[in-house]
């Protein structure tokens, strides 16, 4: 357990990323009490200087032979390998371990935490290890608890429209090459995804299991479950990614167990905490990726009533990936292991 001091050595794995970066900017923004920070990542990205409140931080390349001592939390986003090969090994020398990848997420003694959901979940780290959730289950779960608590949840079924940053820095270029290309009459070139982005979309996240789901859809229903303290609830999903470089999407419909009206819904919505709803057709307000990038909240609109089941609702989410998705999230579990 941390002990409680004025400020904390933090270790990024993974600081070059598309998520490590963002990590840098909201510690600034929020001021995280940092005595120091530790930065690693690959071999090429070694010496590379990163700023952080005021500083300049070098990157050290992350091998087996790097020390941690003094450590206190680190927060891992970079491959499901580097968080196999160090997360343990983290936890085991007394680092508290903040982990960004799938590894950990559905063990039973890995609390998998979104703080304004589940805090109360981050009491026992027995194995000093907290997961964060995929990215496109966190702004999830924000939307269904309150609805749960509400009226309860039956069954939820999820189209995601997920960024290419979900997928990291090297699809972000991809996109952008791809699309000058294409418009300057070139082929485009396909290394990060199995087909072009570019102009398209991918009916496909992860990898395909024997049933015909994608692993970003078994992700889904079974940390939303986990998160959520809801064994029995139905969920299904279909993830496709989109040429979209920031900020996921998800078209959500619910079956509650109890009636509850879309001006209800909003009400419960608007009253928790990190969701933002943004829902007006009248005036064509919904939320889009363009809004929700570089922004905290969960932001929730076509908020209506679906009269095709008994107690049918839809709605319509947007939230960044790199930091409520990811970095946010992580760092505000951090906060909450400091200040309790
Ligand atoms: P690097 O930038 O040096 O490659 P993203 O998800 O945006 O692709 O970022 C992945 C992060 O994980 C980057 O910081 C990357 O560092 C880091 N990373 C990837 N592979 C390794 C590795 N083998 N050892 C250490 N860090 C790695």
């Amino acid at each position: 357990m941390l002990k409680k001091k004025s400020g904390y050595v933090i270790a990024i794995l993974g600081a070059t990323g598309a998520v490590g970066k963002e990590t840098l900017e909201i510690l600034e923004e929020r001021k995280f009490p940092l005595s120091s920070l530790r930065l690693f990542a690959s071999k090429r990205s070694a010496g590379v200087e990163l700023s952080c409140q005021g500083r300049d931080w070098k990157v050290e390349e992350l091998t087996p032979a790097a020390s941690f001592h003094g450590v206190d939390i680190a927060l891992v986003s970079a491959t499901d390998t580097i968080s196999k090969e160090y997360g343990q090994r983290l936890a085991a020398a007394g680092v508290i371990v903040i982990d960004d990848s799938g590894v950990f997420r559905m063990d039973s003694d890995v609390p998998l935490v979104v703080p304004e959901v589940n805090a109360a979940a981050l009491r026992l780290l027995p194995r000093g290890i907290v997961s964060i959730p995929n990215c496109t289950t966190t702004p999830l779960v924000m939307a269904l608890k309150p609805l749960l608590d509400t009226a309860g949840i039956k069954r939820v079924v999820v189209t995601t429209f997920q960024s290419v940053s979900g997928t990291g820095a090297a699809a972000m270029d991809e996109l952008m090459t791809q699309t000058k290309d294409l418009l300057a009459f070139r082929d485009a070139k396909t290394e990060v995804y199995p087909y072009q982005i570019a102009f398209n979309l991918l009916p496909h996240i992860g990898s395909f299991g024997d049933n015909g789901d994608c692993s970003e859809e078994v992700k889904i229903a079974r940390e939303t479950r986990k998160i959520l303290d809801a064994p029995e609830l139905l969920v299904t999903a279909t993830t496709v990614r989109v040429p979209v470089l920031r900020c996921h999407s998800e078209a959500v419909n619910v079956e509650l167990y109890r009636p509850l009206k879309a001006n209800d819904a909003r009400a419960a919505l608007a009253a928790m905490p990190g969701v933002l709803v943004y829902d007006d057709p009248n005036k064509k307000l919904y939320p889009m990726p363009l809004d929700a990038t570089g922004k905290d909240e969960v932001y929730i609109g076509r908020v209506r009533e679906d009269a095709s089941v008994a107690n049918g609702l839809n709605l319509w989410l947007v939230s960044d990936n790199l930091r409520k998705g990811a970095a946010l999230n992580a760092v505000q579990i951090a906060e909450c292991l400091v200040t309790r």
